[in-house]
């Protein structure tokens, strides 16, 4: 018999915390760039079509089979797609949905860690005096130690803001479900959204540009928004939307089915998931879209923005963003208030990202929490730590580009054929409504089953194609780079074949189908 396991506190709670691990760095940072790259109005046809064909159903595959997982004391892939397949083999499909949380926390924490360290920067005017762009990049460059010896700061801040952030981070998981990530998710997210409006609020007043009248925001808006529907025929703007609708919901990778594992049997489901994505959306296209860029454009104008939306995301975020604070009054609480906006994003994340882990750990290795926490929080450190040395040699976005592009949407593949085929679209169907305030149209049966892996597979299959050159290695020039590359895909091997080695392990105490007692 399985010790009883945790449970959500409250509806309102839960709803909170998954939309909490969906709002995150990805609203903010990545969904901005994303549109102004991908046809800007034009992308919200690929963007509504992928939300729809994939994000929704797969959210609401996920929150029915962790639900259903929970019942029988299941909170992880591994352990939820055995007991719906009644088959031993079925339990390693389930690494994806270990792997891909674990493998973006790694970097996903050090980015946080540079938005706290930031907001500490701001709230100290220690970038005020800073005014012109190059000089910023250097101060960040600075802070991640990406300078020569003789140049470090003479403070290891970046240090100092990761153990803080990877400490926080464990100790709300370390709290359990509803006593630390519940109570994040209550006292977070309404912070979130209220920072989030005090720096809509001052975009949306921004006067201006005094030597440029045409550079308002509200022509940000329209540099933001208006459409380029010529770009809809290139399948790379179908990838973006889709691998975009992943990350943001953070849908396919078991971090969902870990949080609905905590649910009650007669507790809802379609509502919750549709009230979660739809809050997203909110942060997301609302309010993602209306800070970021439009300040930009007001500062420098159609051309300028357009240059450094292509210089990435994480440059207009901390370098172009402080630039523009320091032209502002008040530029140190704006400045803060932008990285306490981006932290607590994070940190909402962050957790769900951590949990899939520890579920595992502790419902099917039989692991306390303390020492789940432990072993897990152990690896982290050495790993993230060795992203951070060794951020030149593009370590970090070897990661990205496995945990964080790829594998997410193989994963995603899965789940949806172990819940349309294996679980059974029609008794998914039916899963999903029993106890629900809504009732999802029958029509979810025909998606769930042929539509959503269709879209899934053809996805992959142009992805695949896309990056055979990054895939093989051959776009890479420096032999530094070449060998730091093979060396983390080497440690990422290492850790998938550890996962198999759990999940092996795990696999002995799983009971078949037939004996299986509702908790
Ligand atoms: N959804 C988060 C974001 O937008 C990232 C994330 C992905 C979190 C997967 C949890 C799981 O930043």
């Amino acid at each position: 018999m399985k010790p009883t396991r945790e449970n959500w506190s409250s509806r309102i709670g839960i709803i909170m915390a998954v939309s909490g691990s969906a709002i995150g760095l990805g609203n903010f940072l990545r969904f901005p760039t994303q549109v102004v790259e991908n046809g800007g109005g034009a992308f919200m046809i690929p963007y509504f079509t992928a939300f729809l064909l994939l994000g929704i159903p797969l959210s609401f595959a996920e929150w029915t089979l962790g639900r259903y997982g929970g019942q029988y004391g299941y909170g992880s892939t591994p352990g939820v797609f055995h007991l719906i397949s009644g088959k031993q083999w079925a339990k390693y499909l389930g690494i994806f949905g270990l792997f891909v949380p674990l493998v973006i926390s790694f970097y996903y924490l050090l980015i946080e860690s540079w938005c706290l360290a930031y907001a500490f920067f701001s709230i100290m005017g220690m970038y005020r005096s800073i005014s012109n762009t190059a000089d910023l990049k250097d101060f960040l460059q600075e802070f991640q130690n990406l300078v020569p010896p003789e140049q470090l700061p003479n403070f290891p801040w970046q240090l100092v803001f990761f153990f803080i952030t990877f400490f926080v981070n464990y100790w709300i998981v370390s709290r359990g479900i509803s006593a630390g990530i519940e109570k994040l998710s209550r006292f977070g997210m309404p912070i979130l959204f209220l920072l989030a409006l005090v720096l809509l609020v001052r975009v949306f007043t921004l006067p201006a540009h005094p030597n440029a009248p045409d550079q308002t925001v509200m022509n940000g808006l329209g540099f933001l928004w208006n459409p380029d529907f010529s770009k809809l025929s290139d399948v790379n703007v179908w990838l973006a939307a889709a691998g975009q609708i992943f990350f943001t919901l953070s849908v396919g990778m078991g971090a969902i089915l870990a949080y609905s594992s905590y649910l009650k049997k007669e507790d809802d489901v379609a509502h919750s998931a549709l009230s979660a994505a739809s809050t997203n959306e909110f942060a997301e296209v609302i309010l993602g879209a209306s800070i970021m860029i439009p300040a930009t454009f007001v500062f420098l104008g159609a051309i300028g923005a357009a240059e450094v939306v292509k210089s990435g995301s994480f440059n207009l975020g901390f370098v172009i963003m402080p630039m523009i604070f320091n032209q502002l009054p008040l530029g140190n609480f704006i400045g803060f208030t932008w990285f306490a906006l981006l932290f607590l994003a994070g940190i909402t994340s962050s957790v769900s990202l951590i949990q899939p882990i520890l579920t595992f750990l502790q419902d099917e290795i039989g692991l306390n929490r303390k020492k789940a926490i432990l072993i897990v929080g152990s690896i982290t450190l050495v790993v993230s730590f060795t992203l951070k040395r060794t951020l030149a040699l593009g370590t970090l976005d070897q990661f990205d580009f496995w945990g964080g592009t790829f594998l997410p949407v193989v994963s995603g593949f899965i789940m949806v054929i172990m819940f349309g085929w294996v679980f059974g679209a029609k008794e998914g169907w039916e899963e999903l409504n029993r106890a629900s305030k809504i009732q999802v149209p029958k029509l979810f049966v025909l998606i769930i089953q042929y539509i959503t892996p269709l879209y899934l597979g053809i996805m992959l299959f142009l992805w695949i194609k896309k990056n055979i050159p990054t895939i093989v290695m051959d776009d890479i020039v420096d032999l530094q780079v070449w060998k730091a590359t093979l060396i983390a895909r080497g440690g990422l091997i290492v850790l998938g074949i550890i996962l198999v080695i759990l999940i092996y392990i795990a696999g002995k105490n799983y009971t078949p189908k037939t004996k299986q007692h509702k908790g």
